[in-house]
């Protein structure tokens, strides 16, 4: 049971918000897809409407040149489409095989539920997937790409044909990525047809064979991937063409006394002895893989986890840091990776989003909308948020856009020390450039500036000097001159040199 997907004239609108125009174009079953676009072109939703969780304003889905209609995602599974979210959608209080038969359970007689049977088919899927977890775990206690990985044996315990996979490798280490294409790689031989969204060109290159390309909420073109240099690709995107992707950065600044000074850092678990100076003016990097403990050490830093230092000092200060209320006081901000869980709140509007960290201005000496209503806008206008209203939830902005609107929030205090967690994660590459120009931009402002990232391109693209961390420790710190280049950072990751 392999299909043809045509998309015939597809238009959605939210309210009064057009964002989809006329989609038109099919997929022949059994190839592997790249659909790409500028944050908040519309490919979630154009994907969303393929798999039943959004139904179409107007035009047809057509499924071997039969029309569809889906009422829910259960319709379009039933049809063999399944999707991988963008934010995972599995029940974390319930074990795999629970998430994996959610609403299919297999029952003996009418009454009771045959756990054996489910449990003997959820190991044989899970084995297809190469994912070893007892049947019996709760989802809760996986990590991400094991939940991606329960994601896929479901949708293969409901033979789907055709998968959906929309930015799967955001959260995932490089070998977690390689399993992943290896997977996606014995689905396709098995004629599963696979549509993949992502922003990371080297990825679409590697895994897909045809590319379409979205623009505000239209089909632009579609090309054979080997056809396409990743350029080409980019500029047909952004539909200009795009400039070089690191802007120009001021030299390291020298012989200035450190703005923050950190001593014998230890956060318990997940980091130990780690010391680390920033200039201000000066960009930092932090490299590793997934799980170094990047991210644990600054939560330990700015008082989000226990830890203890032996020495912290801010402009020369001693200083002391036991809450994140403290840390804010200080002058520190703090970009969480961690968009939905800890960065925004989804279900409030983008106003409160933007000032609930810093209400103090708007506090004159009662809350003023209009005040906050400008600031937004100014927000807005400064990160390119891309939305058609301002009038909706958080929840409402397409992924890279929520990023924007994350950073415009923690930006918005007038920090001197800010940290960036994976600022560039889900955003599209000509935002990626303005994300780049805006660190610039802040280091000019003489702000020290620390970025955390799995990219390694980008921390050699925009920092003056990168420390490497593995397994929680600090390996190297290193200049970024010349010589250095992703191998050697790899290597120092990796324990490899
Ligand atoms: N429920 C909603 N209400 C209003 N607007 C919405 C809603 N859902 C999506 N949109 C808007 O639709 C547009 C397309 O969003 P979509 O999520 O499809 O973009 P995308 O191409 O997947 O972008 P990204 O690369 O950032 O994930 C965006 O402008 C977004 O704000
Ligand atoms: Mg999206």
């Amino acid at each position: 049971m392999s299909f043809t997907v045509q998309f015939d004239q597809v238009t959605k609108a939210f309210g009064p918000v057009q964002v989809l125009h006329g989609v038109s174009f099919d997929l022949p079953a059994g190839r592997v897809y790249g659909l790409l676009g500028e944050n908040g072109a519309g490919k979630s939703t154009l994907m969303k409407i393929l798999a039943g969780y959004e139904r179409p304003s107007g035009g047809h889905l057509l499924l071997d040149g039969r029309e569809v209609r889906f009422t829910g995602p259960r319709d379009a599974e039933a049809a063999g489409i399944a999707m991988i979210h963008q934010e995972f959608a599995l029940a974390d209080d319930l074990t795999v095989m629970q998430n994996v038969f959610l609403g299919h359970e297999l029952k003996k007689g009418r009454l009771w539920l045959d756990d054996e049977a489910m449990r003997a088919e959820t190991a044989a899927v899970l084995e297809e997937v190469g994912l070893r977890a007892d049947p019996d775990t709760l989802v809760g206690r996986l990590i991400v790409a094991e939940k991606q990985l329960v994601e896929i044996a479901k949708a293969l315990q409901r033979q789907a044909r055709l998968l959906v996979m929309d930015e799967p490798t955001a959260t995932l280490t490089p070998g977690e990525t390689e399993r992943l294409f290896a997977l996606m790689a014995r689905l396709k031989a098995r004629g599963v047809t696979i549509l993949y969204i992502s922003h990371k060109l080297d990825e679409v290159e590697r895994v897909t064979d045809e590319l379409i390309v979205m623009r505000d909420g239209r089909f632009v073109t579609r090309s054979a991937t080997r056809d396409l240099s990743r350029q080409q690709m980019a500029s047909l995107m952004i539909g200009r063409e795009l400039s070089d992707l690191y802007p120009p950065r001021d030299a390291r600044p020298e012989g200035r006394q450190p703005l923050l000074q950190v001593q014998g850092l230890n956060v318990p678990g997940w980091a130990q002895d780690i010391g680390f100076e920033v200039a201000p003016g000066e960009i930092l990097g932090f490299a590793g893989l997934v799980g170094a403990g990047r991210t644990e050490l600054f939560e330990g830093l700015l008082g989000l986890r226990p830890a203890t230092v032996a020495h912290l000092a801010l402009g020369g200060e001693p200083v002391r840091i036991r809450s994140p209320r403290e840390a804010a006081d200080l002058g520190f901000t703090y970009l969480s990776e961690d968009r939905k869980g800890k960065g925004l709140h989804v279900d409030f509007p983008l106003r409160q989003n933007l000032t609930l960290m810093a209400l103090a201005p708007y506090c004159r000496p009662w809350l003023s909308p209009p005040a906050e209503q400008q600031a937004l806008q100014q927000a807005v206008h400064d990160f390119g948020i891309r939305t058609r209203s301002t009038a909706i939830k958080a929840s409402a902005l397409s992924g890279g856009n929520q990023q924007k609107l994350a950073l415009a929030r923690v930006l918005h205090p007038n920090p001197k020390v800010v940290v960036l967690d994976e600022p560039t994660r889900g955003v599209d590459v000509g935002a990626k450039r303005d994300i780049y120009e805006l660190i610039q931009r802040l280091a000019r402002e003489g702000r020290a500036v620390i970025v955390i990232s799995s990219e390694l391109m980008e921390l050699i693209g925009c920092c003056h000097r990168i420390v490497v961390m593995r397994g929680g420790r600090q390996q190297a710190t290193l200049d970024v001159d010349a010589q250095l280049n992703e191998e050697v950072l790899i290597r120092h990751a990796t324990g490899t040199h």
